[in-house]
């Protein structure tokens, strides 16, 4: 049987994953779920886990669900070790959203100064996560969720000595969905050729049946209407004239760049009315794992779906049978670019197109990206190199300097200023710095 160890075990998204596997029984026969958490989470690691119990006992499976702060003994023989862990908990994210929305920069978990300073405190943690797995499971794979995904799966590729890592994102699984739905075709029936990074990948082309849909997709791409794919980001639709000679389908995330200005605007607004993201979320956690607690409830609740995380268990589950049972089958997710997009370095991670072998992901050759986004998806990937360094080593000037070339920052001396308050207003898991 398959042994998992999850980190992060805590998360409000435990359920989804759990039903995931729940579903998947038949191919994918686990046998031991370790869940895995810090003093801080063992409420929540308590209240989630025994969820999680209920839902595999109501299904009659022989998953053995464990739940410890003992990293150790979770990792010992795992043959999958997924992550899902928020160093700092949501009271960091508010931070990175909230800072640097006072120098008219965006507040973002993933995107800007939010992006580099989770980058910075995140990939300390998953380096010892790696360490360890070499010790104590050197065969399993990492499937890493935690964010920012991109960043994060550059930085093990490049600084720890794990191979098998494969960084996983619910954004092109949630556009597959959501095209599917505005074509009101059965989303088994709709395949787009991805390629880019991680919040920031772009549906070269869009088919259903095989046949090419583009054009069509692209058109509905102006409608806000149309366009809210995750539950965090919501729709604002094109110009067409800029859609449609862009000729490729976008990611939410890329309104934060091609509508900089107007949604710096939105998240103040926003913040000042109803908080960050991160302080709504918490209001939304509360009611989560107060619903998680009923002794009666052996299901994964509808009410988990506000969450931007839509769809992550079938991405993170379909990951991992196809690995364990060598489909073969396409998946887009973060892997070694290994040359298949031309221009981006071979050693880098990209979110591209694969064939999910029982080796892992073999990305589809893509050749260049189209020219009117090459430039863009470069700028961001030295972003994430040049700050998963400066996580690596604790550098300052390393940081000012990520910071100062992502395309959100409008000034070294801005750049310099946010640097210095977020450093200051999460040192506490800076350790490195
Ligand atoms: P959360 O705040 O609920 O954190 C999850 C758990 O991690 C908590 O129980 C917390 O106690 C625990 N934790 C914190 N530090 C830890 C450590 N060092 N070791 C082990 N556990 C630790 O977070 P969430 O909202 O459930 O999100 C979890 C992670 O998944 C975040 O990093 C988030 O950005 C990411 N996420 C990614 C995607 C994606 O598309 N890749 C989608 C949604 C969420
Ligand atoms: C998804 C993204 C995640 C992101 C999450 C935020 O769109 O793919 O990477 O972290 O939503 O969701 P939340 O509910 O935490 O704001
Ligand atoms: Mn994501």
């Amino acid at each position: 049987g398959i042994k998992i160890a999850t980190i992060g075990g805590g998360s409000s998204y435990t359920p989804e994953l759990v039903e995931g596997f729940i579903n998947r029984y038949d191919e994918l026969p686990i046998r031991e779920l370790w869940l895995v958490d810090i003093e801080a989470g063992k409420e929540k690691l308590e209240i989630v886990g025994n969820l999680a119990k209920r839902m595999i006992k109501k299904a009659d499976l022989p998953i053995d669900v464990h739940l410890t702060l003992d990293r150790e003994e979770a990792l010992r023989d795992a043959d999958f070790v997924t992550t899902q862990f928020r160093v700092g908990l949501l009271e960091a994210r508010a931070k990175d959203e909230r800072i640097p929305l006072k120098y008219d920069v965006l507040g973002q978990e993933t995107n800007g100064p939010g992006g580099l300073f989770k980058g910075l405190r995140t990939i300390p943690v998953i380096l010892d996560i790696c360490k360890d797995m070499e010790r104590l499971c050197p065969n399993a794979w990492l499937i890493n969720f935690t964010n920012p995904a991109g960043m994060v799966t550059e930085a093990v590729l490049r600084y720890s000595n794990i191979k098998k890592v494969v960084g996983l994102c619910n954004v092109p699984i949630g556009l597959e969905m959501g095209i599917a739905k505005l074509l009101d075709v059965d989303h088994s029936r709709i395949h787009i050729d991805f390629a880019g990074l991680n919040h920031m990948v772009f549906g070269l082309d869009v088919y259903v049946d095989g046949v090419s849909v583009r054009n069509k997709v692209i058109n509905l791409l102006t409608d806000p209407e149309n366009t809210s794919f995750v539950k965090n980001i919501e729709g604002q639709g094109w110009e067409p004239a800029f859609i449609r000679s862009l000729g490729v389908l976008t990611c939410p995330y890329h309104n934060y760049y091609y509508k900089s200005r107007d949604m710096v605007e939105k998240t103040k607004k926003e913040a000042a009315e109803k908080g960050t993201r991160a302080e709504v979320v918490l209001r939304l956690e509360k009611e989560l794992f107060e619903l998680y607690k009923d002794p009666e409830l052996t299901i994964k609740p509808p009410q988990l779906e506000e969450r931007g995380g839509a769809y992550y268990s079938d991405a993170a589950v379909r990951l991992i049978n196809s690995i364990y049972n060598d489909k073969r089958d396409i998946q887009p997710v973060n892997t070694r670019n290994n040359g298949a997009i031309a221009s981006l370095p071979n050693d880098s991670a990209v979110e591209v197109s694969c064939v999910i072998t029982k080796d892992g992901p073999k990305p589809i050759t893509v050749g260049d990206l189209p020219v009117a986004v090459r430039g863009l998806v470069q700028q961001i990937k030295s972003f994430e190199r040049i700050s998963a360094e400066a996580a690596v080593t604790g550098n300052y000037d390393t940081a000012v300097l990520a910071l100062t070339i992502n395309p959100l920052t409008p000034s070294d001396t801005v750049a310099k200023q946010i640097v210095d308050e977020m450093m200051e207003a999460h040192k506490e898991h800076l350790p490195q710095f």
